[in-house]
């Protein structure tokens, strides 16, 4: 049985990080994945995790707060190894490193075309709760 190990990203991570996300279908024209992971990784409230099981890249979580509630993003596990709680350990993980800077409740969001995700989450202890996103666009080129 392997091994999973969890780490910070670091920069020979980088592109493989990107190619499970868009295995994962995480990533949107809207968004550049290296330019989330490179500011993620700018500053101390935020991270981005990965998981490595026998050393193959297989599961991450992008981490961070803003210095009130916690966030999780690109929560993915490689497609080949789903349903063997890589994605409850690489959750764990993120909640942990919350945890270690004092952050008390996590929220995240689930896109409307990826719902049935909410199973996985309700399982590892997640609740659904009665609130509207709403976002807006900053004109910085973001
Ligand atoms: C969601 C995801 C991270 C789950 O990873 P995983 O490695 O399969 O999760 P685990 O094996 O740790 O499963 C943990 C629990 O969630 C349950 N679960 C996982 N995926 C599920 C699904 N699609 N439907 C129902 N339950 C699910 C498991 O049965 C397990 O429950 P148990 O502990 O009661 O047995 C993975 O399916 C994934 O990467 N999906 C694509 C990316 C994505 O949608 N990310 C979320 C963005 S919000």
């Amino acid at each position: 049985m392997g091994q999973l190990t969890i780490q910070p990203i670091e920069d020979g991570d980088v592109e493989a990080v990107v190619g499970l996300w868009r295995r994962c279908e995480l990533t949107v024209p809207h968004n550049d994945p290296h330019k989330d992971i490179e500011f993620a990784r700018g500053g101390p409230a935020s991270d981005v995790l990965i998981g490595l099981f026998d050393g193959k890249l297989v599961a991450s979580a992008m981490v961070g707060h803003d210095g009130h509630r916690g966030a999780v993003y690109y929560v993915a596990t490689d497609p080949g190894v789903r349903g063997m709680g890589l994605g409850r350990a690489i959750m764990e993980a993120a909640e942990e490193w919350l945890a270690d800077r004092g952050v008390w409740k996590l929220n995240l969001v689930i896109r409307d075309t990826n719902l049935a995700v909410k199973a996985f989450y309700e399982s590892i202890g997640y609740d659904e709760e009665p609130r509207a996103s709403m976002a807006k666009r900053l004109g910085n080129g973001g």
